[in-house]
């Protein structure tokens, strides 16, 4: 279990600066005339801009009020994001012309994330990822919980896993964020202690989306928490996310068998499809004949963060071609699971009538190894009474 104890800031320095977004407009948003002659269709954004926290019904689940809270930064960038889930619902950035799009698939309404099959967008957990045959032993105890996933449990369970409850949601004083917190009750999902949560995104001015995770127990326990955004830089609903280009920080990732286990190797990437230490096409070996993209269906896997120490550490750089987007991905947890959306099917109708089709996004999602209870070898997600579980990812938009 990695426990940050000191959480890193970010970039105070860069406020009301766009640089980190429009490389040949470097100005501040208050020097107009020079704007206005460099940057016409990103003032026009920005006049609008009101930088801050939004908050507005967006419906009731079991009776509970759900809210959408909307971060805006001085750059005009906009985060959405509900109680119900933890679920971010949009992210609007500008691309290298300054135009607008929503990068995140997702719904308009909050009836269209019940249910949520693919996790659109959630906080999962309990323990993201898998957790082989549903068990695990702890302190000589044996726990069992839900399958949802073949023999395995998925990202919690099946009952009251994090992606699906209502939260509790407070902007932030003093900054452009939100907390969600949640207490999951001790024998939820079948896992044991109370689990106290918390998720708190906030937005900079230098385009940075942070999120910070924190869990505290009464009984011992595991715990992995991550992020289930589908990305399309391009826009979502636009297509596919094949012609993206990644890279990947990780010599060595976790191979799977057939039900999507680690089999507890660490194999290098080196040689591999796997390999995305130089910045690639995801789609250029997606449909390979090594076995473990023939197991994966494409890219479903977990890589080992190259890291020295405990502290962010960048895990991915994802570049649109089109857009001139980019994507940068930090994080404090060891591991990161690029899943390239292989099981959408186009059964999902998100934003504006958009079909999800297979790979319309990709997902990084940080996190523990799977199926780490039932690996000693990799680090620990036991979570013991007086603990406190934190971790941190960073996405961090601009263009080039
Ligand atoms: C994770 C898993 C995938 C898939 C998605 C949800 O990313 O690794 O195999 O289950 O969640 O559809």
């Amino acid at each position: 279990m990695k426990r940050v104890s000191s959480v890193r800031r970010h970039e105070p320095g860069a406020r009301s600066t766009l640089s980190g977004m429009m490389p040949r407009c470097l100005v501040t948003v208050h020097v107009t005339a020079l704007v206005l002659a460099t940057c016409g269709p990103l003032l026009a954004q920005s006049s609008k801009h009101n930088p801050g926290v939004q908050q507005k019904a967006f419906g009731t689940q079991g009776g509970r009020p759900v809210n959408l809270f909307t971060l805006t930064n001085v750059n005009g960038v906009e985060v959405d994001a509900m109680n119900y889930g933890g679920i971010l619902v949009s992210i609007r950035v500008p691309d290298r012309k300054g135009q607008i799009a929503d990068i995140v698939l997702g719904h308009e309404t909050l009836d269209g994330y019940i249910p949520n099959p693919p996790y659109i967008g959630a906080v999962v957990g309990r323990y993201a990822n898998r957790i082989a045959n549903g068990t695990f032993t702890l302190d000589g105890k044996t726990y069992t919980l839900p399958k949802n996933d073949g023999p395995n449990t998925l990202h919690g369970g099946v009952d009251k896993t994090f992606n699906k409850v209502v939260w509790e949601g407070e902007a932030l004083k003093g900054k452009t964020g939100v907390a969600f917190t949640y207490l999951s009750k001790d024998g939820d999902d079948g896992f044991p202690g109370n689990l106290k949560v918390k998720v708190t995104y906030t937005l900079t001015d230098s385009n940075q989306l942070v999120i910070d995770y924190e869990a505290t127990t009464d009984k011992t326990t595991v715990v992995n928490l991550s992020q289930h955004s589908y990305f399309n830089l391009a826009g979502e609903g636009t297509g596919d996310i094949l012609n993206h280009e990644i890279m990947i920080n990780a010599d060595r990732f976790t191979p799977v068998d057939k039900n999507l286990i680690p089999t507890g190797e660490l194999r290098p990437v080196k040689g591999t499809p796997l390999d995305f230490t130089t910045s690639t096409r995801v789609g250029a070996r997606i449909d390979d004949s090594y076995d473990q993209i023939i197991l994966g269906h494409g890219y479903d896997h977990n890589w080992v963060i190259n890291r020295k120490g405990d502290g962010l550490t960048l895990a991915a750089r994802v570049y649109e071609p089109t857009s001139g987007r980019v994507m940068e991905v930090s994080t404090t947890q060891p591991g990161v699971q690029f899943y390239t959306g292989n099981f959408l099917d186009g059964t999902v109708t998100g934003k504006h009538g958009h079909v999800y089709k297979r790979r319309f996004g990709l997902c990084l999602e940080t996190q523990h190894f799977p199926d780490s209870p039932n690996h000693p070898d990799f680090p620990s997600t036991t979570l013991k009474p007086g603990e406190t579980f934190k971790s941190e990812t960073v996405f961090k938009f601009s263009v080039k």
